[in-house]
């Protein structure tokens, strides 16, 4: 257990996720319905180190559980990471006698929180990334909204597509995981998906592209994952290749936008409140992860390892739906 009165703070790293505001309002929140005094830390570890503390009233967080972005601001610090950052950034939270940290943020986010243990200052993890890459965690906090932005724009693109028979690569988020290309592949119902974890050629696009057109299909959707390709070049060989109008749509960063889904307003709030009951009860060095509809804690370590596995099943039912 922390102090009677335990100050717990909150910070938004990395790229913003839809739903991470929706998880700020749940761990200040808890913090203050259990008592406690719940602190914003302005643009993550950099605003950290620049001491941009508020406290965070109730009312302070009213109003942005619909809200895109992250209303504390958000980092990629290079300050923090340089050496001596994080010993500076915990004697920081020392000074302004904070009791427990929760970081809401994806992989380099929770290296810094396991850093920041390691230096003594009590931290769990609450995953905020688009790209639901994070390991033991069945998915993470914006990854569903951006899913069903993705749709949208896919759907709209559909449109002009089967007006004028041609066909689109459309690219969309994913340096290293081909999670958000392959799910919203099957969402949208793409005739071929490009993953950083699937090798793939140019002759077997083009084959499913002329296959479709065989089998009577009037447009083509090509789903490329930014880590598996470049949209551009790919769509200009693709048009020589297939002797076709090839598009191309980089979707780009407004799959990070947009107010969250119910998906991930429910699942922030249950994440940022297992966070704080996590740090009451005297966990550290955990990340809050959600599996068979349960929340639950497991080390941060294991959650940044890049683990997460694409779902076989799901590749293999693409390929058998996109004939
Ligand atoms: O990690 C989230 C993410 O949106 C990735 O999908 C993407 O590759 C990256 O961030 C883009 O980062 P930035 O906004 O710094 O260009």
């Amino acid at each position: 257990m922390l102090d009677e009165r335990p100050r717990i703070a909150v910070l938004t790293s990395g790229g913003d996720a839809p739903g991470m505001n929706a998880a700020i309002r749940s761990v200040a929140r808890k913090t203050i319905f259990h008592g406690g005094e719940a602190i914003g830390i302005m643009h993550g570890y950099e605003g950290l180190l620049d001491r941009r503390f508020a406290s965070l009233a109730v009312g302070d967080v009213g109003g942005i559980l619909d809200r895109g972005g992250t209303f504390l601001g958000t980092s990629r610090s290079a300050r923090f990471q340089a050496p001596g950052g994080v010993d500076q950034a915990a004697e920081i939270l020392r000074a302004e006698g904070i009791d427990g940290l929760v970081v809401v943020g994806g992989d380099g986010s929770y290296r810094g929180a396991e850093e920041l243990h390691e230096a003594g200052i009590p931290t769990v993890g609450v995953p905020g990334t688009i790209d639901n890459d994070l390991s033991g965690t069945d998915i993470t906090i914006g990854f569903d909204t951006a899913l069903n932005t993705i749709a949208d724009a896919v759907g709209k693109v559909r449109d002009t597509a089967s007006s004028h028979e041609r066909t689109f690569v459309i690219e969309v988020m994913g340096r290293h995981c081909g999670m958000l290309a392959l799910h919203s592949g099957v969402a949208c119902g793409a005739d071929c998906i490009l993953l950083p974890e699937v090798p793939w050629n140019i002759e077997e696009v083009c084959s499913a592209i002329e296959t479709g057109v065989r089998r009577g299909k009037k447009h083509s959707i090509v789903i490329l994952a930014e880590g598996a390709g470049h949209a551009f070049p790919l769509a200009e060989d693709l048009s020589g290749m297939c002797g076709q109008a090839v598009r191309t749509v980089v979707l780009g960063h407004i799959q990070r936008g947009g107010s969250p889904s119910g998906f991930d307003r429910i699942l922030a709030s249950r994440m940022g409140a297992a966070a704080v009951d996590a740090l009451l009860a005297g966990e550290t060095n955990v990340a809050v992860g959600l599996r068979c509809a349960e929340t639950f804690t497991y080390p941060l370590s294991v959650a940044y390892k890049h683990e997460h596995q694409l779902d076989q099943r799901l590749i293999e039912l693409a390929r058998a739906l996109s004939l």
